[in-house]
């Protein structure tokens, strides 16, 4: 049977990633992004004419709207990947309550009413797969980069907590943390980071934050679609509650 699949984020980096793999496997496809213009492109470069849903996520009622216009326009739903990010460093002396509200709204509140409601629809299908994205930066020391890192370390905690409301019903939760991938969000977060460190040479401190990386090199965002793929179509149903590192080593268990 034809899977019916929401992605959110969907017109960038890793959910454009993903919504290509997803609709290569013959999944019917419902886009979620904030630019009306960048989902337009992805589905542009999709098979199977995906649905645009037009939704600002980190507003309260984006997520509801979302998910319900998924399963309007798709006539079910299931699969999700809960995709859409914010992040950007400031430093810890000079945080801002802005910043905090806008990574969190979308990051993870955004993250948790779309378990839940997306959730709701299939406990009562008896089946579905929810993948959320979460960081290495959820389990590491970031103080220029703590908003981020809380948001993605309340992601791991969401994940628990909706895979352990859904497993009776068939449904899996599960996560992918990605490493480095070169993206919009990650080039403009690295320069911000940089220039917090009164560092103007940007290219030696982009090299070694790479060599950081126990296999020495950043990964890309077809890479862990391909992770986030096997979680919602392809993993044995008692996977779930599960983290994917798909990282280099970056972060370990
Ligand atoms: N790039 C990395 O190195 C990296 C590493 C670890 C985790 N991640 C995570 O991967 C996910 C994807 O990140 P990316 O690097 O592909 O980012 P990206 O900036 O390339 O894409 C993000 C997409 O989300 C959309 N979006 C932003 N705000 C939105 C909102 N309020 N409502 C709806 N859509 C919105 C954007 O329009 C964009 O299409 C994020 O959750 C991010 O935190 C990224």
């Amino acid at each position: 049977m034809t899977q019916r699949a929401m992605v959110t984020g969907a017109g960038s980096g890793l959910g454009r990633a993903v919504a290509q793999g997803l609709a290569a496997r013959g999944c019917a496809l419902a886009l979620v992004d904030i630019d009306e213009a960048a989902a337009r492109a992805t589905a542009a470069a999709c098979p199977g004419a995906p649905a645009i849903l037009v939704h600002d996520l980190a507003d309260p009622a984006g997520p509801a709207a979302a998910v319900a216009g998924a399963i309007a326009a798709l006539g079910g739903l299931e699969v999700v990947v809960n995709n859409a990010g914010y992040g950007a460093a400031e430093g810890f002396f000079a945080m801002t309550a802005a910043l905090w509200d806008r990574t969190l709204d979308l990051n993870l509140r955004a993250v948790a009413l779309i378990c839940s409601a997306a959730g709701a629809h299939m406990r009562a299908a008896g089946r579905g797969r929810i993948v959320n994205i979460t960081s290495p930066a959820s389990r590491m020391a970031l103080p220029d980069y703590a908003a981020y890192a809380a948001s993605k370390a309340g992601v791991d905690a969401v994940t628990r907590a909706a895979a352990l409301a859904l497993a009776p019903y068939g449904v899996s939760v599960t996560s992918v943390a990605p490493g480095m991938m070169d993206t919009p969000m990650q080039r403009v977060t690295e320069r911000q980071l940089a220039a917090l460190a009164g560092r103007s040479d940007i290219d030696t401190f982009l090299a070694e934050r790479t060599a950081r990386i126990p296999r020495g090199m950043r990964t890309d965002p077809e890479t862990v679609a391909r992770a986030v793929l096997w979680l919602a179509l392809d993993a044995p149903d008692d996977v779930t509650a599960e983290r994917l590192n798909v990282s280099g080593g970056l972060d370990r268990d």
